[in-house]
């Protein structure tokens, strides 16, 4: 197939995760001709679209942790609101059959997307050369089936687990998190590398469903990234719920032995000893950056592989974006998705910026733990001068009235300007009740403004209120 066959596009995204399937309807809207190559495969050995997100992140790990926390509900929790369930019966095939279902619908949606909007989706790995030309191979023959010729280019990559040396994925035995979303039966014991993101989200999922979950954290802060309040108050809870977190506890060895996973590590006592039924290493993400370009291409790389990118996702070379998680920045879908509109603007001509001082994060735990800005040691250490006003779930009314009163909302801001800086939550719903506080900041809020807006009577939201108020020590619900 030679270049002069190639199919002409305005724009080509290479992937059809969360970065670029959202870049490619964008471009289209924008009156586009939009190509979008991927090459992601399911478990069925079909082509899937919605990268990570859609069919080993997000949305199954959502459904799983919705499914196991109802569970674990009937289990102990409805008996506080004096319903008494005989024995409640796990249905682990069924539970799993509803997950892949809700994938399934949601994969095929982005198919039926693309279509509306005039999308041209094509399968395959995709592969720059010099002029803009992007050749697209058969992922088993390796032959170069089409090439595109484009006026600009958006890299949508995404990005993969980092795997350990010391544990390499082994059989089911010893997996990554996409293993862990398949487990055909509730392992006895769970060994998890990693209390991270996905370590907690998962690691709740199977203890719920009754696994004893071990965690094995090199660190010895536990959730660095978040506010260290709330990280201290989450690690309490969490190890309540049986979550067995080890801290400093650095891996030396992972071995499959028989049906069984014998796992070295060390902490300041010393080497220790475990035995797990399934092990599964969750300790990050590496960019997908590598078999992407032809060896003329010079698109510049950083110091861990990730493509460089300006605040406007472009690239070294002209003509060439990059966006979502091949990207710095946090591995998160929303901010992956908003790079692909503010990349698809700007090439329409358009202004559009991404603030990347405003990104929610959220683990879905129970209670669930969501921020957007600064940590107070964030705030310590940029020597900013600043107050705080925290308010617990225990003095909120519809918290005690949901029996979920543990945790509680911390608002840090400026002590001279009043300004927002910072909104933690540590709560029922938190991942919700973010948006409010992302929405504030967007509009540089001050602390005042929030105190000075009224909120519906009861809501867990009446606790960013009162955290608000207690800012400037006059809260009504909590001694300040
Ligand atoms: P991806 O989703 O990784 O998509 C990249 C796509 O590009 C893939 O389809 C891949 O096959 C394709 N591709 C790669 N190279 C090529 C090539 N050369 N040619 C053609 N196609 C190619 N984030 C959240 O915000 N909230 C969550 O709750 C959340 N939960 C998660 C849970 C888990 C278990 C995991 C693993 C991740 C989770 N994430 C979550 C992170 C989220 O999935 C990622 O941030 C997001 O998917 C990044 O989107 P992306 O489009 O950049 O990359
Ligand atoms: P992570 O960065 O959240 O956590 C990894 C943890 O492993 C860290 O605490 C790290 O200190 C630890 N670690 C690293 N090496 C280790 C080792 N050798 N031994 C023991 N511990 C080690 O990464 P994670 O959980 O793998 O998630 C990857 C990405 O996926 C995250 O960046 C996150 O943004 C995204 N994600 C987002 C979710 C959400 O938004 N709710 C859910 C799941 C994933």
């Amino acid at each position: 197939m030679s270049k002069k066959d190639a199919k002409e596009y305005d724009v080509v995204v290479m992937g059809a995760g969360p970065a670029g399937y959202v870049a490619a309807i964008r471009c289209a809207q924008l009156g586009m001709k939009t190509a979008c190559v991927d090459e992601w495969i399911n478990r069925d050995g079909k082509p899937s679209l919605g990268g990570t997100c859609l069919n080993v992140g997000c949305i199954p790990s959502k459904a799983l942790l919705e499914s196991s926390h109802l569970y674990a509900m009937t289990k102990s929790g409805f008996t506080a609101h004096g319903i008494k369930l005989s024995q409640a019966q796990l249905d682990l095939p069924a539970m799993m059959a509803r997950k892949q279902n809700i994938v399934n619908e949601l994969t095929n949606g982005i198919a039926g997307l693309f279509k509306t909007n005039k999308v041209d989706l094509f399968q395959g790995h995709a592969r720059i050369a010099s002029g803009l030309l992007v050749n697209i191979k058969d992922r088993r023959t390796k032959e170069v089936i089409e090439r595109l010729q484009a006026k600009h280019i958006i890299i949508a990559t995404g990005s993969s687990p980092v795997s350990l040396p010391r544990a390499e994925p082994k059989d089911d035995m010893i997996v990554d998190s996409a293993g862990a979303l398949e487990f055909t039966a509730v392992p006895k014991r769970l060994g998890i590398v990693g209390a991270g993101v996905i370590g907690l989200e998962l690691g709740s999922v199977w203890s719920r469903l009754g696994s004893e979950v071990t965690l094995l954290e090199t660190m010895d802060e536990f959730l660095s990234a978040a506010d260290q309040q709330i990280a201290r108050s989450a690690l309490r809870a969490f190890k309540k719920q049986g979550l067995d977190i080890r801290l400093d506890a650095r891996l030396v060895s992972a071995d499959v032995k028989g049906k069984q996973v014998k796992v070295v590590y060390e902490n300041k006592q010393g080497e220790q000893q475990e035995s797990f039924d399934k092990l599964v290493v969750a300790v990050g993400r590496k960019p997908n950056s590598d078999l992407m370009f032809d060896a003329e291409m010079e698109i510049e790389l950083d110091e861990r592989r990730f493509i460089l990118v300006d605040e406007h996702c472009e690239t070294s070379s002209p003509g060439i974006y990059a966006i979502g998680d091949v990207v710095r920045g946090p591995m998160l879908a929303h901010k992956a998705m908003e790079e692909g509109v503010m990349v698809a603007e700007r090439i329409a001509g358009q202004s559009t910026e991404v603030n990347y001082e405003n990104i929610p994060n959220v683990i879905y735990t129970h209670p669930e733990i969501a921020w957007a800005g600064k940590t107070e040691q964030q705030c310590k250490q940029l020597g900013i001068d600043y107050k705080t006003g925290v308010f617990p779930m225990a003095a909120n009314g519809r918290a005690k009235a949901m029996h979920a009163a543990e945790g509680m909302v911390k608002i840090i801001s400026h002590a001279q300007t009043d300004r927002v800086l910072g909104v933690h939550v540590f709560a029922a719903n938190a991942s919700e009740l973010i948006a409010q506080a992302v929405t504030a900041m967007e509009m540089q809020c001050s602390t005042e403004d929030i105190q000075l807006t009224m909120f519906a009577h009861p809501t867990l939201s009446e606790a960013i209120h009162e955290a608000a108020l207690a800012v400037d020590g006059h809260a009504i619900h909590i001694k300040n």
